[in-house]
């Protein structure tokens, strides 16, 4: 049995598989998942991990059942007689009736322990850590933008979290070099410093790190940001917008890149708070492929873990050391 956590897990011939798969299916329309059915469970809200996965599975041919939140996940607040049972008992239920397990948590750990429990695939729906859907759609929609053999240069401007995790991890192991604009006390610890460096340097792309976001988009194909402040620290809002201004996206920044230069966003944005109007709405915005591409890699992600045909795809290659100290 295999699951999907973090991009680390992946080699990049089977990424780049993946997203050739989900391009086919999305064109082809075979029903592939005919008789599956999938658990999703959220602890945050979503619109386009939900609806689009959902979508992708209705489309393949299978069921997406939604399962509360509480029912699955509330052990994690230890308090008794608060949650129904334990996770062990509720992922051993939900492995009786499900094929496939799509969570949004609060912490990766959480998706350790889903795996752990369970007997069937887990897949991240995004954590404190990861987003490995996101940045697959993203790849995708980079290579419909540039093909697939073109190296490029991606700016990350904004907050280091899950978003730029799982893209940079995408992005450098398939050659691509990655430039991070970020304040300095919300900027990549050295430990995830050093494993993109080393990343860059397995498969020939390059990683810098900076504070000035000119720098990081002046020779940028792409500039990527995410929102400044994460579900579940809204609280930190106040504190984290006074570091994060200069970092807005805008078009005196975007000006700065090339003429051609395309901009991303996972979204949801907030529209004059980490980029403006003028870039989310410019001819070189690409947020609603992105978003369309969201359904698209859901169904190469759900098709590989559950069709026979395709499960080579996931076949365990044995995660570098530093991805999985990072993981957990
Ligand atoms: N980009 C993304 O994951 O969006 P949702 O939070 O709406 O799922
Ligand atoms: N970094 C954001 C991504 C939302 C898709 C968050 O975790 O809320």
């Amino acid at each position: 049995m295999n699951h999907l956590l973090t991009i680390g897990e992946l080699e990049p011939v089977q990424i780049q598989q993946l997203l050739d798969l989900s391009a086919e299916l999305e064109s082809t329309g075979e029903q592939v998942l005919q008789g599956k059915n999938i658990g999703f469970v959220f602890e945050k809200p979503s619109l386009r991990t939900k609806i689009g996965t959902e979508v992708a599975i209705n489309q393949l041919g299978g069921n997406a059942v939604q399962i509360e939140a509480d029912l699955l996940l509330a052990n994690g607040k230890a308090v008794p007689f608060t949650c129904r049972e334990s996770l062990y008992d509720a992922m051993m239920n939900v492995s009786q009736w499900c094929d496939a397990i799509f969570a949004r948590v609060y912490s990766h750990n959480t998706l350790v322990k889903m795996k752990e429990y369970g007997t069937i695939p887990v897949v991240n729906a995004l954590c404190n850590m990861h987003h490995p859907m996101q940045a697959l759609a993203d790849m995708l929609t980079i290579q419909q933008k540039f093909g697939k053999e073109k190296k490029l240069n991606i700016a990350f401007v904004g907050d280091a979290n899950n978003v730029a995790f799982s893209l940079f991890e995408t992005a450098l192991q398939m050659g691509h070099s990655v430039a991070f604009a970020g304040p300095k006390q919300y900027s990549w610890d050295e430990d995830k410093l050093n494993y993109f460096s080393l990343l860059s340097v397995q498969f020939g792309g390059g990683f810098n790190c900076t504070t000035n976001p000119a720098e990081a988009v002046s020779n940028a194909d792409v500039i990527y940001t995410d929102t400044f402040v994460s579900m579940g620290e809204e609280h930190f809002f106040e504190e984290k917008i006074k570091h994060f201004q200069p970092y807005q996206v805008n078009e005196k920044l975007f000006s700065q890149a090339k003429p051609e230069t395309g901009f991303m966003h996972c979204l949801p944005a907030h529209r004059g708070i980490e980029v403006t109007d003028e870039v989310m709405d410019h001819p070189n915005s690409w947020v609603y492929q992105q978003a369309k591409n969201r359904k698209v890699v859901s169904k190469g992600v759900f098709t590989a873990l559950l069709c026979d045909e395709y499960r080579s795809l996931f076949k365990p290659q044995g995660k570098p050391e530093l991805a999985a100290s990072l993981s957990n």
